[in-house]
């Protein structure tokens, strides 16, 4: 037998109809639930209530088990977002436990962004990689290389930038024993994007700079094209403002760089001279 003790207890009551339980547990010999008053008063008051267990440690988190109805879709990143949201470190905080969206289920952990909280420069990839989902940091694999060295190149210096990402959890599909990226859905993206906002609110950059289709379609919309917009500074577009206004510019994504054959220098040539065009503004 295994037992599991709640150790947090957490009802969503929103705007939304269903209320959703996160429940965390910690994992002990056998199951064994003491608490039953505690596990019978919520369920009166959230009929759709659905019950997961899951145990481990942050890098290992497995569900082991679920229970109940869940009979709405997944709620998005808001509904786990905290009441301060300028806050940096409360956001990784809260953005560890976030189930917004099927993601976290396959993905090791979070992939929150790093660093600075003043940067004036925030850039945006796609989602973590395999490398980012173990590490827990964004932009540490292959396609974090190349970004390292164009901006090096760029005279952009990594430690004064914000770098994120649009999807905060590894989305994958086996092939044989490796992890093969899978591109995120519009769906997910949309889901996540409360903690992109919130990023941006907590830094108040003065440029976000895109990099690749998936994160520019995120601030800019579905209708954006990398490709004949990359290199640009644009002001932010009309619609829901982005928290302090900042400038935003796109390119392409460092990975692109890394499947490109023949032209893979000149590749890296443009995306240098797009990274130096935002440096350039910022240094205006
Ligand atoms: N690709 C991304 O878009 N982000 C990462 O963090 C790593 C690879
Ligand atoms: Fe939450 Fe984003 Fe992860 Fe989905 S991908 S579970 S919305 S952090």
């Amino acid at each position: 037998m295994l037992r599991f003790e709640v150790f947090e207890w957490t009802p969503y009551e929103r705007a939304h109809s269903t209320s959703f339980m996160r429940i965390s547990v910690r994992m002990f010999g056998d199951i064994h639930i003491e608490d039953r008053e505690r596990f019978a008063t919520p369920a009166r008051s959230a009929p759709n209530m659905a019950l997961e267990v899951s145990c481990g440690s942050a890098g290992q988190r497995r569900v082991m088990a679920t229970a109940g109805r869940q009979t709405e879709r997944p709620v998005g990143a808001q509904a786990y977002l905290p009441e301060a949201v300028d806050d940096l470190d409360e956001l990784r905080r809260a953005a560890a436990q976030c189930h917004g969206c099927d993601l976290y289920r396959p993905a090791t952990q979070t992939v929150f962004g790093e660093g600075p909280p003043g940067a004036s420069l925030l850039m945006v990839g796609e989602q973590p990689g395999d490398q980012e989902d173990r590490q827990g940091e964004p932009f540490v694999g292959p396609a974090g290389h190349v970004l390292d060295q164009a901006m090096e190149r760029a005279g952009i210096d990594r430690r004064q930038v914000y770098v994120t990402n649009a999807v905060k959890h590894f989305k994958w599909v086996p092939q044989g024993s490796r992890r093969l990226h899978k591109t995120p859905s519009a769906r997910e993206v949309a889901a996540c994007r409360p903690w992109l906002h919130a990023e941006i609110a907590a830094v108040r950059p003065r440029i976000v700079l895109c990099l690749g289709a998936v994160a520019a379609k995120a601030l800019f919309g579905p209708s954006f094209l990398v490709s004949t917009e990359r290199g640009k500074v644009h002001e932010p577009p009309d619609g829901p403002l982005l928290p302090g206004r900042p400038l935003l510019a796109a390119t392409v994504h460092p990975s692109s760089i890394l499947r490109a054959g023949q032209d893979r220098h000149e590749q890296m040539e443009r995306f240098v001279a797009d990274l130096a065009a935002v440096a350039t503004r910022l240094g205006a």
